[in-house]
């Protein structure tokens, strides 16, 4: 559906936001990674606890809903699928970010959740976690790798992907459930996005 030009009411209890879509079709210029120690590890076959606990610490200022939402069995079913591969980023021993990347599609990667938790923002760990996802991505056979933002994300990810190599080329409205009104996540999750009842 095309929404008219001009305003368009959202539901109370409903949340709204501007999605971006990002991609890139070849290999872009490296970037250096900016100093610190930080490392990667793959997580195979995530432990359900685990996954909802950093998905969680990374998105829920971010209204990420669409995983908390899920029955064990539904999210199950995708972070054990062969071709997703979910990595922590450890610094000081903690997993404190969640890149994971989605191969399903045949010739192409979804960057389907990236992020760094609260203390992090800034401090270059985002940069070298998407550095690594480049790496990852381009290491395979594909022709396209892609990633979308919600104006519900921090303010700095648009240009911080178009700053790693991603062209937006598709803008939609996304309306869904407030998930702090089902306690899908805390009421004062993400004070950005202000509640209306
Ligand atoms: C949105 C997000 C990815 C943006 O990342 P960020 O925290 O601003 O990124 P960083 O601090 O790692 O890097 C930003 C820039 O500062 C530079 N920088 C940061 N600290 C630095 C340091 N100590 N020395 C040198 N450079 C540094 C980085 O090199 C990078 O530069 P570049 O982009 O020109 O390469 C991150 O804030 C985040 O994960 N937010 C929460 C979840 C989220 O919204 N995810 C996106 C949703 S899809």
């Amino acid at each position: 559906m095309i929404l008219p030009d001009g305003y368009s009411d959202v539901p109370a209890g409903k949340i709204a936001a501007v999605v971006t879509h990002l991609e890139m079709t070849a290999r872009p210029a490296r970037r250096d990674d900016p100093p610190g120690s930080r490392t990667l590890r793959k997580v195979d076959a995530p432990a359900l606890h685990w996954y909802r606990d950093l998905h969680r610490r990374v998105g829920e200022e971010w209204l990420w809903f669409s995983r908390p939402r899920m029955s064990d069995a539904e999210l199950a079913a995708i972070i054990h699928a062969p071709d997703i591969e979910i990595y922590a980023l450890v610094v000081d021993g903690r997993d404190d970010g969640l890149l994971e990347l989605d191969f399903r599609e045949p010739g192409q990667c979804e960057l389907a959740y990236f992020g760094v938790t609260a203390g992090l923002i800034g401090t270059g760990a985002a940069r070298f976690l998407m550095n690594r996802a480049l790496e990852l991505a381009w290491s395979r056979d594909i022709r396209r790798f892609w990633v979308h933002t919600c104006t519900f994300d921090h303010p700095s990810a648009v240009a911080f992907y178009q700053r790693s190599g991603f062209q937006p080329f598709r803008r939609q409205i996304e309306i869904a459930d407030d998930p702090r009104l089902d306690g899908t996540a805390p009421r004062d999750a993400a004070r950005h996005v202000p509640i209306i009842e």
